[in-house]
Protein backbone atom coordinates (compact mmCIF):
# COMPACT_ATOMS: atom_id res chain seq x y z
CA UNK A 1 0.00 0.00 0.00
CA UNK A 2 1.28 3.76 -1.12
CA UNK A 3 0.73 6.22 1.08
CA UNK A 4 1.44 10.41 -0.36
CA UNK A 5 1.59 12.96 1.71
CA UNK A 6 1.40 16.24 -0.67
CA UNK A 7 2.23 19.22 1.40
CA UNK A 8 3.63 22.77 1.22
CA UNK A 9 5.78 25.05 3.47
CA UNK A 10 7.28 28.47 4.02
CA UNK A 11 8.80 28.55 7.63
CA UNK A 12 9.00 24.31 8.31
CA UNK A 13 6.06 23.76 10.80
CA UNK A 14 3.61 21.99 8.22
CA UNK A 15 7.06 20.51 6.93
CA UNK A 16 7.32 19.13 10.79
CA UNK A 17 3.50 17.64 10.74
CA UNK A 18 4.48 15.87 7.19
CA UNK A 19 7.03 14.26 8.75
CA UNK A 20 5.26 13.03 11.93
CA UNK A 21 2.25 11.77 9.82
CA UNK A 22 4.63 10.63 7.25
CA UNK A 23 6.31 8.41 10.79
CA UNK A 24 2.96 7.63 12.03
CA UNK A 25 2.27 5.84 8.24
CA UNK A 26 5.48 3.87 8.06
CA UNK A 27 4.65 2.05 11.55
CA UNK A 28 1.76 0.14 9.39
CA UNK A 29 3.24 -2.80 8.03
CA UNK A 30 3.63 -2.99 4.49
CA UNK A 31 3.09 0.59 4.00
CA UNK A 32 5.57 2.92 1.54
CA UNK A 33 5.16 6.60 2.32
CA UNK A 34 6.11 8.93 -0.21
CA UNK A 35 6.89 12.86 0.79
CA UNK A 36 6.40 15.28 -1.70
CA UNK A 37 6.65 18.69 -1.04
CA UNK A 38 5.52 21.90 -3.23
CA UNK A 39 8.11 23.94 -3.74
CA UNK A 40 7.70 27.50 -5.28
CA UNK A 41 10.05 26.75 -7.82
CA UNK A 42 7.26 24.47 -9.08
CA UNK A 43 5.31 27.14 -9.88
CA UNK A 44 6.09 28.88 -13.65
CA UNK A 45 4.18 31.74 -14.55
CA UNK A 46 1.38 31.12 -11.54
CA UNK A 47 0.59 27.82 -12.97
CA UNK A 48 1.80 24.65 -11.02
CA UNK A 49 4.21 22.61 -13.23
CA UNK A 50 5.30 19.52 -11.53
CA UNK A 51 4.00 16.76 -13.54
CA UNK A 52 5.95 14.10 -12.22
CA UNK A 53 5.17 15.16 -8.70
CA UNK A 54 0.95 14.58 -9.83
CA UNK A 55 2.12 11.11 -11.43
CA UNK A 56 3.43 9.92 -7.91
CA UNK A 57 0.56 10.83 -6.49
CA UNK A 58 -1.51 9.12 -8.79
CA UNK A 59 0.22 6.08 -8.01
CA UNK A 60 -0.81 6.08 -4.12
CA UNK A 61 -3.38 4.47 -2.80
CA UNK A 62 -4.18 7.18 0.24
CA UNK A 63 -3.20 10.46 0.34
CA UNK A 64 -2.73 13.04 2.97
CA UNK A 65 -3.00 16.79 2.19
CA UNK A 66 -0.83 19.35 3.92
CA UNK A 67 -0.81 23.18 3.99
CA UNK A 68 -0.38 26.13 5.99
CA UNK A 69 -3.13 28.36 6.73
CA UNK A 70 -2.57 31.74 4.96
CA UNK A 71 -5.14 34.24 4.76
CA UNK A 72 -8.22 31.81 6.38
CA UNK A 73 -7.11 29.37 3.96
CA UNK A 74 -4.60 27.10 1.60
CA UNK A 75 -1.64 28.94 0.92
CA UNK A 76 -1.29 29.91 -3.00
CA UNK A 77 1.67 27.30 -3.44
CA UNK A 78 -1.11 24.57 -2.66
CA UNK A 79 -4.04 26.34 -4.49
CA UNK A 80 -1.60 26.16 -7.56
CA UNK A 81 -0.91 22.89 -6.95
CA UNK A 82 -5.05 22.17 -6.49
CA UNK A 83 -5.54 23.63 -9.85
CA UNK A 84 -2.91 21.85 -11.70
CA UNK A 85 -5.36 18.53 -10.56
CA UNK A 86 -7.89 19.44 -13.35
CA UNK A 87 -7.36 16.54 -15.97
CA UNK A 88 -6.81 13.82 -12.83
CA UNK A 89 -10.43 15.38 -11.59
CA UNK A 90 -12.03 15.24 -15.53
CA UNK A 91 -11.10 11.25 -15.26
CA UNK A 92 -11.50 11.02 -11.42
CA UNK A 93 -7.89 9.11 -11.59
CA UNK A 94 -7.49 9.50 -7.62
CA UNK A 95 -11.83 8.42 -6.80
CA UNK A 96 -11.93 6.30 -4.01
CA UNK A 97 -8.30 6.84 -3.16
CA UNK A 98 -8.04 7.72 0.88
CA UNK A 99 -7.47 11.42 2.01
CA UNK A 100 -6.91 13.26 4.81
CA UNK A 101 -5.84 16.71 5.46
CA UNK A 102 -3.84 18.68 8.14
CA UNK A 103 -2.87 22.97 8.90
CA UNK A 104 -1.03 25.23 11.37
CA UNK A 105 -1.70 28.60 12.25
CA UNK A 106 0.44 31.54 13.90
CA UNK A 107 -3.56 32.31 15.81
CA UNK A 108 -5.19 29.54 18.15
CA UNK A 109 -8.89 30.21 16.42
CA UNK A 110 -6.74 31.56 13.03
CA UNK A 111 -9.85 30.06 10.48
CA UNK A 112 -7.82 26.69 10.19
CA UNK A 113 -11.10 25.20 10.04
CA UNK A 114 -11.78 26.84 6.53
CA UNK A 115 -8.42 25.12 5.58
CA UNK A 116 -9.38 22.05 6.42
CA UNK A 117 -12.86 22.36 4.88
CA UNK A 118 -10.82 23.56 1.51
CA UNK A 119 -8.86 20.48 1.10
CA UNK A 120 -12.10 17.89 2.13
CA UNK A 121 -14.17 19.50 -0.41
CA UNK A 122 -11.13 19.27 -2.82
CA UNK A 123 -10.96 15.20 -2.08
CA UNK A 124 -14.84 15.35 -2.89
CA UNK A 125 -14.17 17.04 -5.97
CA UNK A 126 -11.67 14.08 -7.18
CA UNK A 127 -13.94 11.27 -5.65
CA UNK A 128 -11.83 10.62 -2.65
CA UNK A 129 -12.92 9.28 0.75
CA UNK A 130 -12.54 11.70 3.33
CA UNK A 131 -10.43 10.76 6.92
CA UNK A 132 -11.12 12.43 10.02
CA UNK A 133 -9.95 12.23 13.23
CA UNK A 134 -11.70 9.81 15.72
CA UNK A 135 -10.00 11.40 18.56
CA UNK A 136 -12.66 13.52 20.64
CA UNK A 137 -10.64 16.69 21.84
CA UNK A 138 -10.30 16.70 25.66
CA UNK A 139 -10.53 13.11 25.97
CA UNK A 140 -7.80 11.51 25.12
CA UNK A 141 -5.36 10.85 27.74
CA UNK A 142 -2.68 11.81 25.39
CA UNK A 143 -4.27 14.88 24.76
CA UNK A 144 -3.56 14.25 21.01
CA UNK A 145 -6.08 16.66 19.30
CA UNK A 146 -6.08 19.42 21.83
CA UNK A 147 -7.77 21.76 19.72
CA UNK A 148 -10.90 19.57 19.18
CA UNK A 149 -11.18 19.63 15.02
CA UNK A 150 -12.31 16.53 13.89
CA UNK A 151 -12.69 16.82 10.47
CA UNK A 152 -8.85 16.69 9.90
CA UNK A 153 -5.71 17.99 12.36
CA UNK A 154 -5.46 21.53 13.12
CA UNK A 155 -2.38 22.51 14.51
CA UNK A 156 -1.39 25.65 16.66
CA UNK A 157 2.24 27.51 16.44
CA UNK A 158 2.54 30.80 17.40
CA UNK A 159 6.96 31.15 17.34
CA UNK A 160 7.41 28.17 14.51
CA UNK A 161 7.91 25.65 17.28
CA UNK A 162 5.24 22.47 16.63
CA UNK A 163 3.49 21.34 19.90
CA UNK A 164 4.34 18.16 21.04
CA UNK A 165 0.54 17.13 20.92
CA UNK A 166 0.43 18.05 17.41
CA UNK A 167 3.36 16.29 16.44
CA UNK A 168 1.99 12.69 17.91
CA UNK A 169 -1.96 13.58 16.33
CA UNK A 170 -0.26 14.23 13.24
CA UNK A 171 1.36 11.16 14.18
CA UNK A 172 -1.49 9.22 14.90
CA UNK A 173 -3.32 10.16 11.55
CA UNK A 174 -1.14 9.05 9.62
CA UNK A 175 -1.26 5.64 11.00
CA UNK A 176 -5.16 6.43 10.48
CA UNK A 177 -5.00 6.73 7.38
CA UNK A 178 -2.70 3.71 6.22
CA UNK A 179 -5.03 1.50 8.38
CA UNK A 180 -7.58 2.65 6.22
CA UNK A 181 -6.27 2.17 3.27
CA UNK A 182 -4.85 -0.97 3.47
CA UNK A 183 -8.51 -1.86 4.66
CA UNK A 184 -10.34 -0.23 1.23
CA UNK A 185 -10.39 -1.91 -2.19
CA UNK A 186 -7.86 -1.85 -4.50
CA UNK A 187 -7.95 1.82 -6.21
CA UNK A 188 -10.42 1.05 -9.21
CA UNK A 189 -12.67 -1.08 -8.47
CA UNK A 190 -15.38 1.04 -7.68
CA UNK A 191 -14.22 3.30 -10.25
CA UNK A 192 -17.60 2.72 -11.97
CA UNK A 193 -18.51 6.44 -12.62
CA UNK A 194 -15.24 7.51 -13.93
CA UNK A 195 -13.44 8.46 -17.17
CA UNK A 196 -16.60 11.32 -18.08
CA UNK A 197 -13.98 13.97 -20.04
CA UNK A 198 -15.01 17.05 -19.42
CA UNK A 199 -16.43 18.85 -22.77
CA UNK A 200 -16.12 22.33 -21.45
CA UNK A 201 -13.74 24.49 -23.70
CA UNK A 202 -12.57 27.09 -21.37
CA UNK A 203 -11.78 24.43 -19.15
CA UNK A 204 -9.41 22.72 -21.76
CA UNK A 205 -7.99 26.15 -22.86
CA UNK A 206 -7.27 26.55 -19.14
CA UNK A 207 -5.31 22.94 -18.67
CA UNK A 208 -4.18 22.60 -22.74
CA UNK A 209 -2.58 26.18 -22.22
CA UNK A 210 -4.14 28.39 -24.16
CA UNK A 211 -4.96 30.47 -21.14
C1 LIG B 1 0.80 35.35 4.36
C2 LIG B 1 0.49 34.66 5.67
C3 LIG B 1 -0.82 34.51 6.04
C4 LIG B 1 -1.14 33.87 7.24
N1 LIG B 1 -2.46 33.70 7.57
C5 LIG B 1 -2.78 33.06 8.72
C6 LIG B 1 -4.15 32.86 9.07
O1 LIG B 1 -5.07 33.20 8.34
N2 LIG B 1 -4.41 32.23 10.24
C7 LIG B 1 -3.42 31.81 11.09
O2 LIG B 1 -3.72 31.27 12.15
N3 LIG B 1 -2.10 31.98 10.77
C8 LIG B 1 -1.77 32.58 9.61
N4 LIG B 1 -0.46 32.73 9.24
C9 LIG B 1 0.59 32.10 10.08
C10 LIG B 1 1.03 30.75 9.48
O3 LIG B 1 -0.06 29.91 9.22
C11 LIG B 1 1.98 30.02 10.44
O4 LIG B 1 3.12 30.82 10.64
C12 LIG B 1 2.37 28.66 9.96
O5 LIG B 1 3.00 27.98 11.05
C13 LIG B 1 3.28 28.70 8.74
O6 LIG B 1 3.49 27.40 8.25
P1 LIG B 1 4.93 26.93 7.67
O7 LIG B 1 5.92 26.99 8.84
O8 LIG B 1 4.72 25.53 7.22
O9 LIG B 1 5.30 27.85 6.56
C14 LIG B 1 -0.12 33.39 8.07
C15 LIG B 1 1.22 33.56 7.69
C16 LIG B 1 1.52 34.20 6.50
C17 LIG B 1 2.97 34.35 6.10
Amino acid sequence: MKLAVVFHSVSGTTRQLAQAVAAGAATERGTDVLMAEIVGSDIVDGRFQNSTLLQQLSGADAIVFGSPTYMGCVSAQFKAFADATGELWAEQAWANKIAAGFTIGGNLSGDQLNTIQYLQVFAGQHGMLWAGLDIPGNYDPAKRNRLGAQSGLIAHSADGIVHKTDLLTAHYLGQRVARLAALSVTPGKLNGNARVLCKDPVWYAFHRGGL
